[in-house]
């Protein structure tokens, strides 16, 4: 939930440790700071707010060094203030850490270490890891060691880096449950919380592992278990470039990865059909028909935006595979003891692959005996690393902090998932797999499509519902579940009020919340549902609410009770979540960016939510 980046070199660390906090904010972006390795003292500097108001500070109080650690805070104990920013240090200033996750028993070690005459300056639990190394490292000179011993005391999760004056050449990093790469340069090396922090300087890195340490040199990485025993590492070499982690001209990040769109629908396409087109190929996930025919349920989890695309997984393999589908908020999931067992396969969602609620959901899921599949986003990340199979949803980098190409990505998995379920247990045949088929490879130019005309035309008409405080989303079975993730858009990035309704629900209560000039977006993708929308529709408009319809091409009677349409081409009804999100992401960027809102770093938010 915070960033974290580490240098070891012959550069000035401050630009190197600046730049990559930089491209890590979206990860957390209430305070920042640095500790810089000088002559025989360690320079911090740290501040509330964003790393910009850090490089002001670094401006008017320089420090400089060939080796520092950096931080970019999503506050959990204590508020964003100078003082709870990362860096923190021991009491005599030889130690500095900085930390993303969380110290579960940082009171009980806190009150420990105040008997032992240790001051705590800050309100975070963090303190009490620069604290407890010092004690450590007192009792024997010996960093790798103090820091061993530390881990052994925390509970909680934890991506860890540590200076220390009398270690002048090196750094040690550590991680639990929470990110950090090593990453692997000439004569210099990194620790980042995620790779676009240091894809200036290098793709090579080593993956840590949970309780993992790596003892970082400028010419030398070496990485141990907990227990101290040096272990081995493969090389992994990221394919994304630099260009994926910037802006390119677009004004924020949110709006150029709404643009990649139809590349990610092509590539995730692309990738996953046999040669001759008539099956699908997941990535060498062994879930053939033997093992599907052992399967009696199947459970999706994710959080937010990861979980609406679950329910259009939910929705459709219900529809077309006929098998019981559940669906749970990971929150809920892992502390409802959920009916599951061998029998069950548990398809955890997410972009990150470092959400908290989600991964221990997938090790619930496990421990119950049930068998895994991760749709994940980050290769590499812990749920990529703990599930029992992976699908990867190629996406590439998504930065900005409301999610819109991942989703993308995440819902053509599902229609995927579906549909190699169906055919392996015979429950589609070779026609409609076909038509199927044939409406996806038309999916990339669709969205280039809605991309180019909705665009104008919601630009066009933003101003005149600016104004709204309440927007409700309305739609039936899959425009239902669509209807959530714009609502959740508009929540996140516009700051502005929205709940999504099934459109039928309405009249048992939402509807009373419509009064004059309500704004309500009503999603009437769906063929076969769209009179009875529509009559909920006409329903809302009879009680003065304005209408903005998302409908499928050929439906213009809408236009009889909507006050603006935005029209998708027309596709196969298992698709058109995917198109009906577009208007939608475009809706709540230009209402967001109408309302001068920060888009890609929205209030209260960060990007991966790896604390509970
Ligand atoms: O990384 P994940 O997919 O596990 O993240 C799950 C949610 O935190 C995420 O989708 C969140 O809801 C987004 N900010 C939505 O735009």
């Amino acid at each position: 939930m915070c960033g974290i980046v580490g240098y070891v070199g012959k550069q000035n660390a401050v630009p190197v440790l600046i730049s990559g906090l930089q491209s890590l904010e979206y990860r957390g972006y209430d305070s920042a700071g640095v500790a810089v390795l000088e002559e025989n003292s360690i320079g911090i500097r740290k501040t509330k707010g964003k790393v910009d108001n850090l490089r002001n500070l670094l401006l008017n109080e320089p420090v400089s060094g060939n080796i520092g650690i950096g931080h970019t805070r999503w506050a959990t104990h204590g508020a964003p203030s100078d003082m709870n920013a990362h860096p923190h240090f021991s009491n005599d200033d030889s130690i500095a850490v900085v930390h993303n996750g969380i110290i579960e028993n940082y009171q009980e070690l806190k009150d420990e270490l105040e008997k032992k005459g240790y001051e705590f300056y800050s309100e975070t639990d963090t303190e009490t890891v620069a604290h407890l190394i010092h004690y450590f490292y007192k009792q024997g000179n010996d960093l790798l060691e103090a820091v061993r011993k530390t881990l052994e005391r925390i509970e909680g999760s934890y991506a860890l880096g540590v200076l220390c004056t009398d270690y002048p050449d090196q750094l040690i990093a550590a991680r639990k449950e929470s990110p950090l790469i090593v990453g692997l340069g000439k004569g210099e090396n990194f620790i980042a919380s995620d790779i676009p922090a240091i894809l200036n300087y290098t793709k090579d890195a080593y993956i840590l592992g949970d309780k993992e340490l790596a003892v970082i040199k400028s010419d030398d990485v070496k990485l141990y278990d907990i227990k101290g025993n040096e272990i081995e590492r493969e090389v992994y070499t990221y394919k994304w470039d630099v260009e994926a982690a910037q802006k390119n001209g677009y004004e924020h990040f949110m709006l150029k990865e709404i643009y990649e769109q139809p590349k990610v629908v092509k590539d995730n396409l692309s990738k996953r059909f046999s040669e001759d087109g008539k099956s699908i190929e997941l990535d060498g996930i062994k879930l053939g028909k033997k093992e599907l025919e052992n399967i009696n349920q199947i459970y999706i989890v994710a959080c937010g935006t990861a979980y609406y695309a679950g329910l259009i997984g939910k929705y459709l393999l219900e529809r077309i595979v006929r098998i019981p589908v559940n669906a749970d908020v990971a929150s809920e999931f892992r502390y409802k003891d959920p009916l599951i067992d061998e029998k069950t396969l548990v398809m955890v969602i997410s972009q990150s692959g470092e959400t908290a609620d989600t991964h221990s959901a997938l090790k619930l899921a496990k421990s119950k005996g049930a068998r895994v599949l991760g749709v994940v986003n980050a290769v590499g990340s812990s749920i990529a690393r703990d599930a029992d199979d992976v699908l990867y949803t190629l996406a590439g980098f998504e930065i900005a902090v409301a999610s819109t190409k991942a989703f993308s990505a995440q819902v053509v998995a599902m229609y995927l998932i579906t549909l190699h379920i169906a055919q392996e247990l015979g429950k589609i045949d070779e026609k409609e797999f076909a038509e199927i088929k044939k409406a996806m490879d038309n999916l990339p130019s669709q969205i280039n499509d809605i991309l180019n005309k909705a665009v104008l035309k919601i630009r066009g008409f933003v101003d005149k519902y600016i104004e709204s405080k309440n927007v409700f989303y309305i739609g039936r079975g899959l425009d239902y579940v669509v209807g959530m993730e714009g609502s959740l858009k508009l929540k996140e990035i516009a700051y502005l009020h929205s709940e999504p309704y099934a459109a039928g629900e309405l009249k048992h209560g939402p509807i009373a919340l419509i009064e004059e000039a309500t704004l309500v977006v009503g999603v009437v993708t769906q063929e076969a549902l769209f009179d009875k929308t529509k009559s909920n529709i006409k329903e809302v408009k009879a009680r003065g609410a304005k209408v903005l319809a998302i409908a499928m091409e050929g439906n213009s009677s809408i236009e009889d009770v909507a006050d603006d349409v935005i029209y998708i081409p027309r596709t196969h009804w298992m698709l058109t979540s995917l198109l009906a999100n577009i208007p939608q992401q475009l809706f709540a960027y230009y209402m967001a960016l109408g309302l001068g809102e920060d888009i890609d770093k929205p209030r209260n938010l960060a990007k991966s939510v790896t604390v509970e």
